[in-house]
């Protein structure tokens, strides 16, 4: 894989409306190549912007819904009416303001017993990625976010679910939320094609200057393991998360 890339944008909305940006092009690139987009979208509060940018025009009108396949890179569990549903809050957002078939868009169960929801999700994948046993889906974008804690996804410090090397969906028990959660696999995550790491907000500069330049080792960061083997990994970031970089790129201009 190439080193990470680093956009540092000037806030969050800029950040939104390059990754906006970057989700067309991904989605385009995909559906003319292979006919569709498959896509993982992210949980938490820094991707809303965002959603709320591809359910707007133009990008409503733009993006090749009917061929866009859409996937939960993790999940909490809990019932999709449940305030703390990534589903929930993307069905809010996106899914329920675009033209996408229902078919498209493939949740993770929260509501259900975590293992049989994780079983049951990796089914899916393997079904709609028309994966033989042992294959990985490789997905055209992946999104992900960053906790305080080097977490992304669900794959959260020092959990088993980091060592999974054949499951493609884990559900690991997370300590320090007393809680179960649903999560794509590093195998997963590190078989995509392109992935956009959104951080945003001074409270991630900390986490995000180990991320970017940290030593990795001997326990690297969850997201310091997300390096795609065939693919890209690029952070969009703002200005606040950027500020105690010591090798920052350029702030750039978000585009007009
Ligand atoms: C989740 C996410 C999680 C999130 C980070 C950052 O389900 O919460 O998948 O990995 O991306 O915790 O969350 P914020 O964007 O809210 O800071």
């Amino acid at each position: 894989m190439r080193t990470a890339g680093l956009r540092i944008l000037p806030d969050l909305e800029a950040v939104s409306r390059e990754a906006a940006k970057r989700f067309a092009v991904a989605a385009g690139r995909a559906a003319r190549a292979r006919g569709r987009f498959t896509v993982a979208l992210c949980g938490g509060f820094t991707p809303l912007a965002l959603y709320r940018l591809l359910a707007a025009s133009p990008l409503r009108e733009i993006l090749p819904w009917d061929r866009t396949q859409v996937f939960f890179g993790d999940e909490r569990c809990v019932p999709p009416e449940d305030p703390a549903s990534n589903y929930g809050a993307v069905r809010a957002l996106l899914l329920s303001r675009v033209p996408i078939p229902p078919g498209n868009i493939h949740r993770m169960r929260g509501e259900e017993d975590p293992a049989r929801a994780a079983a049951a999700y990796e089914a899916e994948l393997r079904a709609a990625f028309g994966l033989k046993a042992g294959g990985v889906p490789r997905f055209d974008l992946i999104l992900l976010g960053l906790g305080e804690d080097g977490h992304t996804a669900s794959l959260f410090p020092g959990s088993p679910a980091l060592r999974e090397t054949d499951r493609l969906v884990a559900a690991p028990f997370v300590e320090r939320l007393s809680a179960y959660r649903l999560t794509l696999t590093l195998p997963v995550l590190n078989a995509a094609r392109e992935v956009l790491v959104l951080v945003a907000g001074g409270e991630k500069a900390a986490v995000l200057r180990e991320a970017l330049e940290g030593p990795g080792g001997p326990e690297p960061l969850p997201i310091q393991q997300v390096k795609p083997r065939e693919g890209s990994v690029t952070y969009l970031v703002d200005a606040a998360a950027a500020a105690r970089l010591l090798r920052p790129a350029r702030p750039s201009p978000s585009p007009a």
